[in-house]
């Protein structure tokens, strides 16, 4: 199952579902072949390639993730904070420790096992503001030639001593890891100020800099997710507009420049969002477990901005795309959007790529494509099974898939065309 097409409104996205009952997806050297039936297609395969059989199975694009911490799965579900405190309880201790090149290491290894175990393909990620914690992540990303956005994180102000930069070692560093891994590969560099509180302007110039120097690499950061961290921004920022109005002056908006949460934005900065090309990772676990607030999914169709969904470890409490519908689905209750299946699974994938500008290399299954897909098994817990059992329609079983649905949904992952995690 996939989407042909990328949608501007929702309802372009269920004319664009495909689903095949008994379909065949080739994949030659690490790219989508052919896919269709499997009585049209069968002829085209080749006596000498290994045919496997997913019959009860459903396989969907890889899952993109458009907002991620690495350094932070070690603390996913601290008790007791919102946004602020809970960055300097528990985050800035907890990023501390990737300064040990060794330590980043094995918490690499970990992570990008936890990416796939989830079904995890891509994932737009965050380091911590130590340069050797991404060339740690990328290593072990490029094991598997992943597709996998990431950056060291620019923070030079407003956080303890012991885990900022400044504006010039934040650019050295930045553009050291751009020189070695952009493009490197599958791999992809984002250049990452953590948020506006925790970068003084000349940093965000640092920032601009880079972007200008190097066009092609993305941009991600963190905006609008708190009210008491947009008065801080207020605060810090009086002459500017607004949030956004910090990171737009410092030309740090655009296609590839992915903004993490938009819980509480002015409708001048959906406009803006929407005028230069951003996109937003819509964080639902994040954001209903920091207390942020219910990110408005119906008025970024309104407002044509592109929308893909973060997992946001260690606010975020699951690696796992699937919880992470189900709980973008009840932020979707709460102001009566009852996320349909279909936009999902379409977010999850095809539109997270878009959000991410990938779309022309990953997110559904066309020819040319890069191989990275999952193999869900719909009935994998006997609650699942009797669900199942009691569903009539494609939609009824991904619903329910997206409902219950964890990490032992997950059967197997693709990556590159070649199996990367196998259950059990
Ligand atoms: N804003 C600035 N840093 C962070 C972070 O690490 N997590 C979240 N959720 N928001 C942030
Ligand atoms: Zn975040």
């Amino acid at each position: 199952m996939d989407f042909t097409r990328t949608a501007e409104t929702p309802q372009e996205i269920a004319p664009a579902l495909r689903f095949i009952e008994d379909g065949l997806l080739l994949i030659r050297h690490g790219k989508i072949e052919w896919f269709g039936e499997w009585e049209k297609g069968k002829e085209q395969v080749p006596e000498t390639v290994r045919v496997r059989d997913y019959r009860g199975k459903i396989i969907v694009p890889g899952f993109v993730d458009t907002h991620i911490h690495y350094p932070q799965s070690e603390m996913v579900g601290a008790y007791g904070e919102q946004l602020l405190d809970w960055l300097n309880k528990y985050t800035f201790p907890a990023e501390r420790r990737y300064e040990d090149r060794e330590y980043a290491r094995e918490m690499s290894a970990f992570f990008i096992k936890q990416l796939l175990r989830n079904g995890t393909t891509t994932a737009l990620v965050f380091g911590s503001v130590h340069p050797q914690s991404v060339d740690a992540l990328f290593e072990e990303a490029s094991l598997i030639n992943m597709r996998l956005i990431a950056g060291k994180v620019m923070m030079d102000r407003n956080a303890p001593d012991w885990l900022l930069d400044d504006a010039q070692s934040s650019y050295e560093q930045s553009r050291a890891l751009i020189e070695r891994w952009h493009k490197k590969g599958r791999l992809l560099y984002a250049i990452t100020p953590r948020f506006a509180p925790t970068s003084t302007p000349e940093q965000l110039a640092m920032a601009q800099r880079l972007r200008e120097e190097y066009p092609d690499t993305w941009f991600q950061t963190h905006l609008s997710e708190n009210q008491a961290e947009v008065e801080w921004v207020k605060t810090l920022y009086p002459e500017r507009d607004g949030y956004l109005d910090v990171y737009h002056h410092y030309g740090l908006t655009g296609h590839t420049c992915i903004f993490a949460h938009c819980v509480h934005l002015e409708d001048s900065e959906w406009d803006r969002l929407h005028h230069t090309g951003s996109s937003i990772a819509f964080c639902p676990t994040s954001n209903l477990y920091l207390g942020s607030g219910l990110f408005n999914l119906h008025k970024a169709w309104q407002k044509k901005v592109n929308v893909g969904i973060g997992t946001d470890i260690g606010a975020g409490t699951t690696f796992n795309m699937l919880q992470t519908l189900n709980e973008a689905y009840k932020v979707g209750q709460l102001q009566r959007y009852p996320l349909s299946a279909d936009e999902a699974f379409y977010l999850a994938t095809l539109g997270g790529a878009k959000a991410l500008g990938l779309d022309h290399l990953i997110g559904n299954f066309m020819p040319g494509k890069e191989a990275d897909f999952v193999v869900l098994e719909p009935t994998s817990t006997p609650l699942q099974q009797l669900r199942y059992d009691n569903s009539v329609t494609l939609f009824d079983k991904l619903f329910v898939m997206m409902t219950l649905g964890d990490d032992r949904a997950i059967y197997r992952t693709y990556v590159d065309g070649r199996v990367a995690y196998e259950r059990n």
